[in-house]
């Protein structure tokens, strides 16, 4: 497979060192491309292969030209949301197939745009939710399937994100809902993304509340903050933040952003505690799916800790999940958990609650990410997967439409009924 990348910040460098360390045998890096010239030659320096003449590299105006000299076979989108749309459809209609990342789109009328394109095409786009990769989170599904827990009838799932990594969706384009969508969409499109595929089914309602609760000037001035600047590399109370983000103080930062920012003023480090950030911090949800379960959802985005719970109650049991990841954060620095910090427990009716073993996987996102590449890059090498994790634009479709509808419901007040949602704006799924 001829491949090109577009979006060379931190994410692109999962499917860039897989295909070049462990599949070039059978794929190749034919182009990147990025708008920022620095974090481009960083990426065709890390492509390029010894003895070869490096990978061609094009700015993001010269993505057509990109298509047309190079012919890749499929475009990686891992761009900021908002721009996925674009990308996908302009590879679609070049004739290339996708591997977007997470969320597919950030909205209705980009949603619209991609399904029509891919009607039209027949091309075919893979959202990588790299979470139902996760051993841990594949096993709980395998428990859904198996009727463990008989049939599923009422779900609570909460996910917390630390006072590091919650923040970090406060600092740069994150922050704006016409970049990412929110939270609602940018992270929890892999929650919502995993409540459909574990239960099976598609969200029919959704009610839903939302507010900036903790990154707020006032947030700052309570924790001693009030001199703050308005990005941490000048800002006077930097060394008394335990939010700060040392761009300097870190190598991966520093050559990957802070010496790129001349070029187009992206600042990774702006303050979290601004006044015009856009997006919720704090937010619930309770949703009701087309199989009759109901679900009640929580995000939090500055928990002293990070990681999941999660209760599914069966008509023969239930199944608790918890997996703590990182277990607290001290002084801007992050403990991780240690080995035993997943746990799943059964607790069928009559009988004493049993805790599961729990299968640990090596890599990113609890072993998740080493499982999905292997999917993506080499499928015969795998055993086929009975789990159904692959995903395509329908898939990636009914990710977003839970944290659209929530977002909806945040700003009316009102239920908002999917169905009626997707009728009027003529969107198919
Ligand atoms: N699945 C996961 O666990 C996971 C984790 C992190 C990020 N992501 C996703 O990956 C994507 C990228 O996130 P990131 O953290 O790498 O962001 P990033 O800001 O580090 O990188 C984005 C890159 O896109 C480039 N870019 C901006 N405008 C562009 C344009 N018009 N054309 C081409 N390139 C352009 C930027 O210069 C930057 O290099 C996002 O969609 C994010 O949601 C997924």
């Amino acid at each position: 497979m001829k491949i090109a990348i577009v979006g060379c910040g931190s994410r692109h460098k999962m499917f860039r060192d897989s295909v070049v360390e462990d599949y070039s045998d059978k794929h190749e890096i034919v182009a990147l491309c990025d708008s920022n010239g620095h974090r481009l030659r960083l990426a065709a320096e890390a492509a390029s292969q010894p003895g070869t003449n490096g990978v061609a590299t094009y700015l993001a105006g010269d993505f057509d030209r990109l298509i047309a000299e190079q012919k890749p076979d499929t475009v990686v989108v891992a761009t900021p949301d908002f721009l996925h749309s674009d990308y996908i459809i302009r590879a679609f209609e070049a004739g290339c197939d996708v591997i977007c990342e997470k969320p597919l789109t950030i909205d209705l009328t980009r949603l619209k745009m991609i399904l029509d394109a891919q009607a039209r095409t027949g091309r075919k786009v893979m959202v990588t939710f790299n979470y139902r990769y996760s051993p841990a989170r594949t096993q709980i599904k395998e428990l859904i399937m198996s009727g463990a827990i008989g049939t599923v009838t009422a779900v609570d799932f909460r996910w917390h994100l630390d006072r590091v990594h919650g923040a970090d969706y406060f600092r740069r384009w994150h922050r704006q809902k016409e970049n990412s969508g929110g939270l609602l969409v940018h992270k929890s499109t892999h929650h919502f993304d995993l409540l459909n595929w574990w239960l099976g089914s598609v969200p029919v309602d959704v009610f839903a509340s939302g507010r900036r609760a903790f990154y707020r000037p006032e947030m700052a001035v309570e924790l001693g903050l009030g001199g703050r600047g308005t990005r941490c590399a000048d800002c006077a109370v930097a060394s008394s933040c335990d939010f700060e983000l040392n761009m300097d103080g870190d190598e991966n930062l520093r050559s990957l952003y802070r010496e790129a920012e001349d070029e187009d003023g992206y600042y990774r480090d702006r303050c979290v505690f601004d006044a015009d950030i856009g997006i919720e911090d704090t937010m619930q949800a309770h949703i009701r799916y087309a199989s009759g379960v109901t679900a009640n959802y929580t995000l939090t985005s500055y928990s002293p800790w990070e990681g999941l719970e999660i209760k599914f109650q069966g008509t023969k049991g239930d199944i608790t999940h918890r997996h703590v990841e990182v277990h607290g954060v001290f002084g801007g620095e992050r403990a991780h958990a240690g080995g035993d910090a997943v746990t799943t427990e059964l607790h069928l009716a009559g009988e004493h609650p049993r805790m599961l073993d729990v299968p640990h996987g090596e890599g990113h996102h609890g072993g998740a990410d080493p499982v999905m590449l292997g999917y993506i890059f080499d499928p015969e090498g795998m055993e086929p997967d009975r789990f159904g994790r692959a995903s395509d634009h329908v898939a990636g479709g009914w990710s977003i439409l839970t944290g659209i509808a929530a977002n909806m419901s945040i700003e009316t007040g009102s239920a908002v009924n999917i169905p009626t949602m997707l009728r009027a704006r003529g969107i198919k799924l």
